[in-house]
């Protein structure tokens, strides 16, 4: 495989952290970098271009990466694409989807790979749940719920995160990511959103919560504050599955905890999410069904392995509770994930026909879902 050469415009906090993580890969060098902070210095470790327009226009690159404010990814991943340069995009993809299908429309016409960097998919437990969810070994997935608490205290008012014209507002620029996760852990498509919100300021819109509902019954609810001490920051994705509970923990996820109503091809395949100890496990035929308190017609213990949920029947012998636990430091595996999502772009332009972990259509579905609760 050859070194492709990257260029990274918007050399700000998060441009720094790809050029961090993508300085160990072999594949790939970070060549340039713009920043309108930057004066043009085209010698040292990598060439400096005051101005994107200069950047894309670097023939020596192969790939640019785009890690400005939000409201300036379409104008310069549409430039790039057009001047023979791969691209990998910062999420949000655009702040109105009207502009992010001007994208789809470049991409198209120059046949160039672009990919959004939704880069929560390549988080080991988030990937492991996507393929159990998707071939619904937890049966039926019914109800998800995420809950974000983050601190301001590195967002001052003037920071752009807070203007909406540039960074598209909360559900844009980070509900994104998490609307995409639960897109990408079913089959089902969205239907309707309702969204709410509330602004310490007219300018600073610090909690905003948004209802999804899918088309064969999966409910979502998203929220997402910027409002705390770093102190209680936390993040949690909770899943309501016909046989299993889930508890996802961490904005970049590394622990969590499964309860689950397993059979023989369940327990083989709990294997797959990343360090799971199974805590206790239980034949279901010694259970009692606790929905019925005592007195209530039959409360004995259940004396087969028939389980009914939603209307659907289900085979299961054992209640099994896990935790789950990534080893590595919270940095390796966004470091991880960031060095999957470059190999997975470079894997495309090398084989037209390798299937993309996230598309630019993923990134687009759950920025409609973000624009509607938005807008309302
Ligand atoms: N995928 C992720 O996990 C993740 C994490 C953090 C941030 N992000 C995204 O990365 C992007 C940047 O976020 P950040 O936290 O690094 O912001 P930042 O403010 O720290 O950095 C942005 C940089 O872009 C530069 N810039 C602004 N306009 C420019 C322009 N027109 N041309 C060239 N440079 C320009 C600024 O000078 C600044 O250095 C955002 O889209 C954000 O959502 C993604």
């Amino acid at each position: 495989m050859k070194t492709y050469q990257i260029g990274i415009v918007g050399y700000g906090g998060f441009g720094k952290f790809l050029h961090h993580w993508w300085n160990t890969l072999a594949t790939v060098k970070v060549a340039a970098a713009s920043d309108g902070r930057f004066e043009d210095e085209l010698t040292g470790e990598f060439r400096k271009y005051n101005k994107w327009e200069d950047l894309i226009a670097d023939d020596d690159l192969d790939i640019v990466s785009i890690a400005t404010p939000p409201a300036f990814h379409v104008k310069i991943a549409c430039a790039a694409m057009r001047s023979g340069k791969h691209v990998l995009l910062e999420k949000p993809v655009a702040i109105t989807v009207k502009e992010a299908e001007t994208l789809r429309q470049v991409q198209h016409e120059t046949g160039k790979v672009i990919m959004v960097d939704h880069m929560l998919r390549y988080n080991p437990i988030i990937k492991a749940l996507i393929k159990l969810s998707k071939e619904e070994t937890f049966g039926k997935l019914r109800h998800a719920i995420v809950s974000n608490y983050a601190q301001d205290e590195s967002l001052p008012a003037e920071h752009w995160f807070w203007d909406k014209e540039v960074s598209g507002g909360i559900f844009i620029e980070h509900g994104v990511h998490f609307f995409d996760i639960i897109n990408a852990l079913t089959d089902q498509k969205f239907t309707k959103v309702y969204g709410a919100s509330h602004g310490r300021n007219e300018q600073q819109v610090d909690q905003v919560s948004a209802m999804v509902l899918y088309n064969e019954g999966l409910i979502a609810s998203h929220y997402h504050s910027f409002s705390g001490p770093g102190f209680f920051e936390e993040t949690t994705i909770r899943l309501m599955y016909d046989l299993a509970k889930v508890e996802i923990k961490g904005w970049i996820p590394m622990s969590g905890s499964i309860k689950v109503l397993a059979n023989a091809a369940t327990r083989e395949k709990l294997n797959h999410i990343p360090g799971l100890k199974i805590i206790n496990a239980e034949q279901i035929s010694g259970l009692v069904d606790v929905s019925r308190p005592e007195g209530w017609g039959d409360t004995s213990a259940t004396d087969n392995v028939s389980i009914k949920a939603g209307g659907l029947d289900y085979q299961a012998d054992e209640m099994i509770s896990a935790e789950f636990e990534i080893t590595q430091s919270k940095s390796e595996i966004y470091g991880h994930c960031l060095k999957s999502i470059i190999y997975d772009l470079i894997t495309k332009i090398e084989n037209p026909s390798h299937q993309l972990n996230v598309t630019l259509d993923d990134a687009i579905e759950s920025l409609k879902i973000a624009e509607l609760a938005e807008k309302q």
